[in-house]
């Protein structure tokens, strides 16, 4: 049996596709979740998806990090099973709500983090991934991007994000046993091709991609494009997207890297393509993976957004050895697939 890992977060969108990659690679995996934006579905979906039954190669604890009720729970529950180290992906992600509620997602974001970190000193299980953001950078105008870009967060939610990449580098230098990659995603987007497992919004998406496919499969009437006078060849915002098994798969090798005894300390490296792609590309992309218009609309630039913003990718593929492989048309046939065969998500 391959090693333990505890997967925080694991049943989320990108969440379910790093459990994938990581039991298809022999990891056994315990799962901690409290679905506050996530549904236990994803992990059936999981199991079937890569064929494991054994339960003993997942294992859920349904549990919230912020609850101090809950916290020696996870604690004792992260020492009984001897994790070798985690990957964090437990935190609230929306921009626009984390503006309207800083205090929640710093109590949010930050406890999960303290969390994990108390689980992990206990089982003496020092090695972490976080799941981090491009966002870190803020609207730094100078792409592609590298990680030696300065930070400078625009909104609560990419503090968090810097924080608790700040938090993890602090660990690592008060007790080098600490290792950290700190994995700063571009745009993840797209599902497992089985289309079993992919992002399954709450309330109306923010995003691109799931927008456009609830406009495809018939939910919503009109894309709006925010905005078609930015300085970039079309006019529309430029996006580094990854899809979301490329990203998954980068966990694994940053898990791997920090295995090799070489590699202690604090790591930054972007996940993403390099390759920067319109709002107008990606609409017609999508068109052609779904067979049909996407109906689209001009409307005014949203508050925050940068025109331009894709991945200087070398670090990664040089120390990770991980480059992503898939282009904009797998994106988009996946992500389609996904959607069409799940219109309501896992709520069915
Ligand atoms: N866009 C539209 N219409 C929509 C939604 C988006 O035109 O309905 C445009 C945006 O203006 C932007 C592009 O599509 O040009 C991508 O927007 P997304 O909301 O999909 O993604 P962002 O780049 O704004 O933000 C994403 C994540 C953040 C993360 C950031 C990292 O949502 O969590 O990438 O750079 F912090």
């Amino acid at each position: 049996m391959g090693e333990r890992i505890i997967v925080a977060g694991g049943a989320g969108y990108i969440g379910s596709h790093v459990c994938v990659s990581l039991l298809d690679a022999g990891y056994s995996l315990m799962v901690i979740d409290n679905f506050a934006n996530s549904h236990p579905e994803s992990l059936s979906r999981v199991r079937q998806i890569s064929g494991v039954n054994d339960p003993d190669r997942l294992t859920l604890v349904e549990a919230d990090f912020a609850r101090p009720e809950d916290r020696a729970r996870i604690i004792d529950a992260i020492c009984s099973f001897r994790p070798a180290g985690a990957i964090h992906l437990a935190g609230l992600k929306a921009v626009g709500e984390s503006v309207a509620e800083p205090a929640r997602y710093y109590a949010t974001n930050i406890n999960a983090t303290f969390g994990l970190i108390e689980g992990l000193e206990a089982a003496g299980a020092r090695q972490l991934v976080f799941s981090s953001s491009a966002t870190v950078y803020g609207d730094l105008n100078a792409n592609p991007i590298s990680e030696a870009g300065r930070t400078g967060p625009t909104n609560p939610y990419g503090h968090t994000k810097l924080m608790i990449e700040q938090m993890l580098t602090d660990l690592t230098r008060a007790d080098e046993r600490w290792r950290v990659c700190n994995l700063r995603y571009f745009n993840p987007v797209g599902a497992h091709p089985s289309g079993l497992i992919g992002e399954d919004p709450n309330d109306i998406p923010n995003n691109l991609f799931p927008f456009i496919a609830q406009v495809a499969v018939g939910r919503r009437e009109t894309l709006q494009i925010y905005g078609d006078d930015y300085p970039t060849p079309d006019g529309t915002g430029v996006r580094d997207y990854i899809h979301v098994c490329d990203l998954a798969r980068g966990h694994l090798r940053a898990l791997e890297f920090l295995s090799d005894g070489a590699n202690g300390g604090a790591h930054v490296f972007n996940l993403g393509t390099g390759i920067g792609y319109s709002v107008k590309q990606v609409r017609d992309a999508f068109a052609v993976a779904a067979g049909r218009a996407i109906a689209s609309q001009i409307a005014p630039r949203r508050h925050g957004d940068v025109a331009e913003n894709y991945a200087d990718a070398h670090l990664a593929a040089e120390k990770l050895n991980w480059t992503a492989e898939k282009t904009l048309a797998e994106m988009c046939a996946d992500h389609w697939r996904w959607q069409s065969q799940n219109p309501n998500g896992f709520a069915g």
